[in-house]
């Protein structure tokens, strides 16, 4: 019989038969997955899992610091937070084509996980044991989407699945592995992870990154950020977070149109909206906003984020679209 109480006590036996008295280190994303995951791992095998958060700099406004306060506060894991900003962008400059965003992406986390381990067994002296396990919050849909073992095309390379390197040095911990967005989502709820947690919105491992269309800069990811933020300060005013599964905002960043604001022509970016409603990010539909809520959201973009002189929003399904735009 599946419950949430067994999948919860099957998980945490499995992860203690594998992992044994061993370590293991846990990348949060600061999405739902990752902290599900990594709390189940707590609950297993308690401090000798440390987690650590990546800030590449691919996150959404706020996101950082939600992840060191609520996360820490929720389970009293252990988190080493690692800045790799300047990395990242290094990663990808001058590199617009999507599957090699993903794969820099996916490499870069892995080599600053490894950097991590190294550090974390220097930090527990001569008698610390060593890091041998890597915790993922891999889902089914994850899984099949990648082609992950069941010979179906590979549709994107999610990080965490199809752009591990081949030298991984790491055994994987997917506790996830089998269930779907809303059971992890009750398996959460059992562990005790608070709302603002469980019901977190997804948003993809390589963040930002694949929200702008063309190559990844400092100043773009500064200006898709002031968007996204007015986006889901709207959409939650609004009473719509439960109703939509997610809304990517995305930056066109290599097209440019012709406006008018303030006191002459401009030249800048447009931003798509892309509010979509599904069950399990599979299939979707794309979401009928309240015309008053997008009207507001488009102003205030157009008013407040510098170069935005445009927004305009996606009307299509998956399929033929994904939700993600890369
Ligand atoms: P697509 O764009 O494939 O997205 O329709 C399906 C769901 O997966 C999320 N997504 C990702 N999540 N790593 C993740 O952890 C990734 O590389 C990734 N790419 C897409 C996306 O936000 C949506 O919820």
């Amino acid at each position: 019989d599946w419950t949430t109480h067994n999948v919860v006590d099957e998980q945490v036996a499995l992860i203690r038969a594998q992992v044994g008295d061993k370590r293991a280190i846990c990348g949060l994303s600061g999405g739902v997955d990752s902290a599900v995951a990594a709390a189940l791992v707590n609950r297993a095998i308690g401090d000798r899992l440390t987690c650590v958060y990546v800030d590449h700099g691919l996150m959404r406004k706020g996101e950082t610091e939600q992840v060191e306060k609520d996360f820490v506060a929720a389970t009293g894991v252990k988190l080493k937070v690692v800045d790799a900003q300047e990395r990242f962008l290094t990663a990808l400059a001058g590199v617009s084509d999507p599957e090699e965003k993903r794969k820099i992406i996916g490499r870069e986390f892995i080599r600053v996980f490894e950097q991590a381990q190294a550090e974390i067994v220097a930090e527990a002296g001569e008698h610390g044991e060593s890091v041998d396990f890597l915790v993922q919050g891999t889902l089914y849909p994850d899984v099949v989407e990648s082609g992950g073992g069941t010979g179906t095309a590979n549709i994107k390379s999610h990080h965490n699945v199809g752009g591990l390197p081949e030298d991984l040095q790491f055994e994987l911990v997917e506790p996830l592995r089998k269930l779907f967005k809303d059971e992890v989502r009750m398996v959460g709820q059992e562990l005790g992870l608070p709302e603002e947690i469980v019901q977190r919105q997804p948003f993809p491992g390589p963040g930002l990154g694949i929200r702008i269309v063309g190559e990844v800069t400092k100043e773009r990811l500064d200006l898709l950020r002031e968007a996204d933020a007015i986006a889901r300060e709207e959409l939650t005013a609004a009473g719509l977070d439960r109703e939509i599964w997610q809304c990517p905002v995305v930056l066109l960043a290599d097209v440019r149109s012709v406006g008018v604001q303030g006191d002459g022509r401009t030249y800048g970016h447009p931003i798509v909206l892309r509010p979509v409603s599904s069950e399990d990010a599979m299939t979707a539909d794309w979401s009928r906003l309240p015309y008053e809520v997008l009207a507001k959201i488009s102003t205030r973009i157009t008013n407040e984020v510098r170069d935005v002189n445009r927004v305009v929003l996606d009307v299509t399904s998956k399929p033929p679209g994904t939700i993600e735009w890369e």
